[in-house]
Formats: C-alpha cells, sequence, structure tokens
C-alpha cells in the first residue's frame, strides 16, 4: 500500500479543526486488560487504527466478544478460552506481551508467542517484563518463539525495575491486580497512558495507589466488575498536528487535549518559534504566524521527559529550523530508521553516534522521492517530510502509520495535500 502526497501550495493551504482521538497506548492495555473483568467494558473515544483491530482480533481468539459502534468499544467477557497463543496473533501488536501477566494469572499457565510492533531495526528486549513476573513467583521458560508463565502463588517481595519501562510497569499491574496480596513496584513509569489504566482498574474495582509517583503499590483484589470508561486524548497525535501546523504555516485547532500532557512538548515548539494558543481542552497551533524557526536541543526521557515517540516528528521540524539542531535518543537504542529515507527527499541529518542526530537547515533543498514507512512514527516522519518537499512524494508501507493515527489521509486531504492512493 502508497499514496503519493503533494503538499498545497503556500496560497492554498487550509486552516482547520482535527479532532484528537483518545491515546493507543492506552487503549492497547486497557483492551487486554478486559480478560481480568466480567462481563461488558465499554471504551469510549477509541482510536480507529489498525493496532485496535489486531488487538481485537487476539481478544476474540481468545474468547472476548466485541463490537464497535463508531468510536466506542464493547467488549464481553463470558470466559477466557484459550492460554495458548501464537505468532499470527501476537505479531499484530507489541502489547500481546501483557498477555503473559493476564492468562499467566488467569489460568495459572500460559504460553505467549513473542510480540511484534516496531523493532526500530533491533531486537526489542523483554527482560523486564520477565524479571519482574519472577520476581512476583512466577516461573518462565524461553523457547525459540514462545515464553511460557507458571504461577502457582505470588510472592510479595516489593519489585524495582533496572529502566521505568512502560511495558513492564503495564506487566507488574495487571499480573498483580487481581490475587491476594500487596504488591510494590519501585521506579516503574509514570506515563500518562499507565495512569489512565490505573484509573480505569481503579473504578473497576482495584486498589492500586501512587500513580505518577515512581512507586505503585498493588493491593491485589478478588475481582474487578465492568466500567464505561473515556480514554484521555493521544498527546503524540496532538504533536504530530502541531507540527503539521508549523511546517505547513497554517493555523490547526486541536480538540480534545489534555494540557498537562503536552505542555512540555508544546513548549518546545514555542521555543523554535511556533506560536499557539491554549483554552479549554482546545489547542489552536498559529503555524501562519511562523516566522523563521530556530534550531534546538532535545534528549527524549521517560515521562515526565520528552516522549521518544516525538523524536522523529521533531527531526522533521528542525528540518526548517535555520541552524544546526541537536537530537539525543535516550530511551530506544537507535530509533533512527527513518533518518535514511528522509535523507532521500534531500534531508541534511548526520548521525553521529546511536545517540545523537544533528539536523540543519534542509527545506531549500527537498524534492519529491519515494519514502518508505518502517515504524508508527518514523512513517509520520516521512509524511511530515513530504510535506516540505517540492512536487509529489511517495509514501510507501503506510500501513505502518496507521497504526497509530486515525483519519490521517482525510485530516492532510482538509489541509490542502493532494493524496493519490495507489
Ligand atoms: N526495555 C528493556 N527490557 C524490557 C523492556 C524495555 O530493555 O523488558 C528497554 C527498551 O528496549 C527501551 C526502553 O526499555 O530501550 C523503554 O521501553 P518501554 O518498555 O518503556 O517501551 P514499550 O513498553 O516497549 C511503549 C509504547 C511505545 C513507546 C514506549 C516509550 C508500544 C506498544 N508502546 O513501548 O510506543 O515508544 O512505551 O514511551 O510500543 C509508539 O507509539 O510509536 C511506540 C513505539
Amino acid at each position: 500500500m502508497a499514496f503519493y502526497l503533494t503538499p498545497p501550495d503556500p496560497s492554498s493551504v487550509h486552516d482547520c479543526s482535527i479532532h484528537i482521538s483518545g491515546a493507543k497506548n492506552s487503549l492497547l492495555p486497557i483492551m487486554f486488560s478486559t480478560l481480568l473483568i466480567k462481563e461488558k467494558t465499554v471504551i469510549k473515544n477509541v482510536p480507529l487504527i489498525k493496532d485496535l483491530y489486531g488487538s481485537l482480533d487476539i481478544l476474540d481468539f481468545l474468547g472476548i466478544e466485541s463490537s464497535l459502534e463508531n468510536d466506542e468499544l464493547h467488549l464481553r467477557n463470558s470466559g477466557i478460552r484459550n492460554k495458548e497463543i501464537g505468532e499470527i496473533f501476537t505479531n499484530k501488536t507489541r502489547y500481546s506481551t501483557l498477555l503473559l501477566g493476564t492468562l499467566g494469572h488467569l489460568f495459572g499457565t500460559a504460553k505467549v508467542a513473542f510480540p511484534g510492533g516496531c523493532r526500530f531495526g533491533g531486537k526489542r528486549p523483554i527482560d523486564i517484563h520477565l524479571d519482574a513476573l519472577k520476581n512476583f513467583g512466577a516461573t518462565i521458560s524461553e523457547s525459540k518463539d514462545f515464553v511460557s508463565i507458571t504461577s502457582v502463588e505470588k510472592s510479595e517481595t516489593p519489585y524495582k525495575l533496572r529502566f521505568p519501562s512502560v511495558g513492564a510497569t503495564l506487566q507488574c499491574i495487571l499480573f498483580c491486580v487481581l490475587g491476594r496480596g500487596t504488591f510494590i513496584i519501585q521506579n516503574c513509569a509514570k506515563e500518562p497512558e499507565i495512569s489512565d489504566l490505573i484509573n480505569f482498574l481503579n473504578k473497576c474495582g482495584a486498589r492500586i495507589a501512587g500513580q505518577g509517583t515512581g512507586e505503585l503499590i498493588i493491593q491485589s483484589v478478588e475481582e474487578l466488575t465492568s466500567f464505561t470508561w473515556h480514554l484521555i486524548p493521544d498527546r503524540i497525535e496532538t504533536i504530530s498536528y502541531a507540527i503539521v501546523a508549523a511546517l505547513l504555516e497554517c493555523n490547526i485547532t486541536l480538540h480534545p487535549v489534555n494540557w498537562a500532557h503536552i505542555q512540555l512538548p508544546i513548549e518546545y515548539l514555542e521555543r523554535m518559534g511556533v506560536p499557539y494558543f491554549y483554552e479549554k481542552n482546545t489547542l489552536t497551533v498559529l503555524g501562519r504566524q511562523v516566522k523563521e524557526l530556530k534550531p534546538i536541543e532535545i534528549e527524549t526521557s521517560p515521562y515526565p521527559g520528552f516522549p521518544t515517540d516525538l523524536q522523529a516528528l521533531i527531526a522533521t521540524l528542525c528540518l526548517k529550523a535555520k541552524g544546526t539542531s541537536q537530537i539525543r535518543e535516550k530511551v530506544f537504542q537507535n530509533r533512527y530508521l527513518y533518518i535514511i529515507e528522509l535523507k532521500k527527499a534531500g534531508a541534511r541529518i548526520t548521525q553521529y553516534n546511536q545517540e545523537t542526530i544533528f539536523i540543519d537547515y534542509s527545506v531549500d533543498n527537498m524534492k519529491e522521492t519515494a519514502m518508505l514507512c518502517k515504524d508508527i512514527r518514523g512513517g509520520m516522519a516521512c509524511v511530515l517530510a513530504a510535506l516540505i518537499c517540492k512536487g509529489k512524494s511517495l509514501i510507501k508501507n503506510e500501513d505502518q502509520i496507521y497504526r497509530g493515527y486515525t483519519n490521517l489521509i482525510d485530516n492532510l486531504a482538509k489541509l490542502g495535500c493532494i493524496i493519490e492512493s495507489i
């Protein structure tokens, strides 16, 4: 799957409003948590992304019935029937790893194939997940394709993550939330999507304290009962469109947004010279007032630091900044697969080492080319780069982007871009 993207010329770019979907990285763990929740869960403001449908296939195989009406997802758990799940399902989303904790708790034994999702050109280890599960009393064994878990009796020994991994924190929560005992997780991740899962589970009857502090205390409960949940807005989608406004120099109004979750990246954009206006969960990025963008230095880090998921996107904005910007990726190793694609279009980016890149003003140099989407954010970076290329760029393997963005093509068309699917 591919499409051609021709950006609007400056005189025909339109201002527009864009609805921000619920957060992808909240949706998926909440969906997997319904394996532990009796009867019906309703999730509202659901992003209609490819990872949603992949996760629904997994839940269907395990025995959860679902129906989707617009952006409202109904999930009914009337008993889970499988405790072994193969690669054909787990390759649909990275968060399938969370089945270890959930199925491990439910059945006492489960077998889950290694997960899919963005690989960033290398291995994405799950050693912290496995170490945490072992700490809490599970026995883990690994073969070439599968991880098996056996859990007879849980251990209440506190666990300190060696790095505040988002996935491993979710894994601990889902493994410990039901049963008996008190479980302490230290140096855990503080991302808003983790708090969203915790707030949801607490409404279902869980007793989890400490979200956002780096130490969670989970007092297991006997059962979780159904609840209707409205997902938090996707902060990465919000900032992606803020960058679109700055690149195309148009005004884009984004709603709903959660200010606390986007404040830091918005401050970085402001420092670069992108004005905005915020009021009542609505952000308007005033791209028409952008004069000259300034270069910036950024280092990614776990929340509340600058998100790794925005690294490729802000790198694309730096192509328009007069001077040399510097980015250091400190969360994932070498999350820079997209650079080679942007270079094909004329981007002046130098990779210094696995962590650091330098980006020079490149707009004068950018011209139409074919770019390959290798992961969600790297793919979105190709789209953003195409917005500052002269002519018609070809975006290949676009499905990667649809794993995380709803209505991308319609939104680009609203701005005046010409999209031709092939
Ligand atoms: N890590 C390990 N061992 C582990 C787990 C993680 O070494 O057992 C390392 C990773 O290799 C990485 C760092 O710890 O260097 C952080 O990984 P983390 O576990 O925090 O990330 P994740 O749970 O795999 C989720 C999101 C990512 C997002 C990161 C960081 C999914 C489904 N979810 O991944 O989202 O980048 O948290 O915020 O991937 C995206 O939306 O584009 C995306 C990739």
